[in-house]
Parts: structure tokens; sequence; C-alpha cells
């Protein structure tokens, strides 16, 4: 069978790294997908860059579009984030009938009700596990692992920066720019960081999973988003004379009323496994009526990390496509045509 031709889209830290795994564990990922995945085409303003993480068995361009439109491209992976040039590249591919693997949180936040409902129309998969919460399998678990609860409620930290930076400034006593510099320089950030310390990032994610878990539309511009810019040491300080821990929360709770959808500062009681949760490192908590609590946990950002959740996602999205039309299962987070536009409540 022909190898599926996967495009690459950025190469820069999640970039380098959906190529390093790609090729290092290639044997194993192929064997996985039931076909050979071949990283066919790349994309990045720096070609230079490019061909040192990609290497010169790569095609190398330095034009989104003409790996969007690349008659030989068969998955495009856009890793270029933010949602201007991001959403056109991924329209146009859908356009072209390319599947879609994507990280970009911020662009399905905002942007995910019309490009699912496009990717529908042309009966491309758009695939996103990378969006939420790094390398932890959240997206898999919430639309496969759970498919038989009722889900009440999640809670999470997700957003590794600002955990980062909070456990640094407890532990360390450092100070909350220092901390940010750090967290930038190790490829943890967004590349606005205020994304992350401002709380949109988390937003982002946990309007990607509300909509899943709840088969609402995305829903960003409704939620409720308070950073951690204005903690200092002394806040987080007293909380611990307190015995309790500051942590920055996504939550989203399913109500006969509505929806609730806010990040903000919590404290939480330092014996909770949730309060232990340090560093880039990110938990997820999600209530299903049948299960219970479950919680996943794993690193929230970093190359490898988020590089994991992609390939997973190429490996997912090789069987869909290798798979009889007939009998594809439709990889959509949910029917656009089908979703319950709740009321979001106030806070
Ligand atoms: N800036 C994000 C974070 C990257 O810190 O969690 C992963 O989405």
């Amino acid at each position: 069978m022909k190898p599926i031709h996967v495009g690459l889209i950025g190469a820069g830290t999640v970039g380098g790294g959906t190529a390093t795994v790609l090729k290092r564990n290639a044997a194993e990922i192929s064997r996985r997908a039931g076909r050979e995945i071949r990283l066919f085409m790349a994309a990045d303003r720096d070609l230079v860059r490019a061909r040192e993480v990609c290497g010169d068995d790569v095609l190398l361009v330095d034009d989104a579009f003409a790996v969007a439109t690349h008659p030989e491209v068969d998955i495009v992976v856009e890793l270029i984030g933010g949602d201007t040039v991001a959403k056109e590249v991924v329209l146009k591919a859908i356009e072209h009938g390319k599947h879609v693997v994507t990280a970009n949180k911020k662009l399905l936040a905002i942007h995910g009700n019309e490009i699912f409902a496009k990717a529908q129309e042309k009966g491309v998969t758009v695939a996103f596990e990378a969006a939420v919460a790094g390398g932890i399998p959240i997206i898999k678990a919430l639309r496969e692992g759970l498919s038989a609860n009722h889900i009440e409620w999640i809670a999470g930290i997700i957003n590794g920066t600002s955990n980062f930076i909070l456990t640094e400034m407890r532990e360390q006593g450092s100070d909350f720019a220092d901390v940010l510099k750090e967290a930038q320089r190790l490829g943890y950030a967004e590349a606005d960081p205020t994304f992350d310390v401002e709380g949109h990032d988390a937003g982002h994610k946990l309007t990607i999973m509300a909509a899943l878990a709840f088969g609402i539309p995305m829903q960003f511009d409704k939620c409720y988003l308070e950073g951690i810019s204005r903690l200092d040491g002394r806040d987080i300080k007293y909380a611990e004379e307190l015995g309790y821990r500051v942590k920055l929360l996504g939550l989203t709770r399913r109500t006969d009323k509505g929806v609730e959808l806010r990040v903000h500062p919590t404290l939480i009681p330092e014996g909770r496994l949730i309060a232990n949760v340090n560093g880039v490192m990110n938990a997820v908590l999600v209530k299903g009526d049948a299960v219970g609590p479950t919680l996943y946990y794993g690193a929230g950002a970093g190359a490898l990390p988020t590089a994991s959740a992609v390939v997973a996602d190429i490996v997912d999205v090789t069987r869909l496509a290798t798979a009889d039309p007939e009998h594809r299962v439709p990889h959509l987070a949910f029917q656009p045509d089908q979703l319950q536009d709740l009321t979001i409540l106030p806070i």
C-alpha cells in the first residue's frame, strides 16, 4: 500500500518535536497505523530551521498554502498557531480534501464551529488531541473512553506555563517575570505569553472540552477569564500557611439551566491530588455519571509531549483514511448540525 503522506506546517517547538517523534519511532508508528507514514513535505518561513528539523529527504517550502494544496499530501499538520493564517490554511486544506491535524486551541475555540462544519461537508477529519493538555490523551478520553457517560463536570490545570510559574514561586520564592522567561526558554509559553498568564489559553482548552463533553458549540466568548498575573508571592505564601495551594483551574459544569465555563485562580486544600500537580504538568478531572470521578495527568506543554499527541492523531487519521469510506467512523468531536446551544451561565 502507498505510504500516507504528511505535510507539516510550522517547524518550531512542536513541529520539531513532531518530526523527531515521527523519525525516532517510525517503525512502531507505521505498524500501529497499519500503513507507512511518511513525512513528505514541510513549510516554514525559515528553511534552514526546517531542514535541521526535517532532514534532507523532505520537500521543503516557505509557503504554508503549498502544503495545504499539494496533490501528494494526505494529512496536513498545522502547527503555526494563531487564528489568522492558520485559519485560512486549515480551510484551504479541507477545501482540497485533506485531513487536518492541529494543536491550535485558539483556532478551534474561536472558529471551530465553522471548521468542523466545513470538514463534515467535505468528508474529512480534523483531529486535535494536542490542542488540550499537551501529551495527555484527554480528547480521546472524552470522545471514546467516557462515551457511555453523561458528563457532569470537568475541572483541570490546563495551562502548563501558569502552573510552572505558580510552582516555582511557591517552591523557590522566584519572581513571576523571571519564571515566565524560563517558561518561554523551555518552549512552554505561547508566542504571546499573555495568553498563558491571563487565562486565555486555558479558556480555549476549556471551551473545546466543554463542546466535546456536553455536545455544545464552541463558545469561547462566553468564558469567564481571570489569570495569575495579579498574584504575588504573598498570596501564595498566605495560602500555604492556611493549608492551601493556589492553582489556575479551568472549570465547566452542566446544569439544567446551562453550562458554566470559567478560568480563575483557585484555592485547593493541599492534601488533594490536584493540589500536588506541579511544574509544567497538567491534570484534568472528569466526572461521569456512570464512572464517577476520573483523573488524567501528564506533561501539558513542551516539544515532545505535545508531539506525542500530534503523532497519535496522525496515526488515528491514517487508520481512518485507509478504512473503507463506507465504514469510516466519523472522527469529528461532535456533529456540528446537532448541537444544542445551551445558555452559558453568567458568573
Ligand atoms: N502555552 C501552553 C501551556 C502550551 O503552557 O500550557 C500547551 O498548550
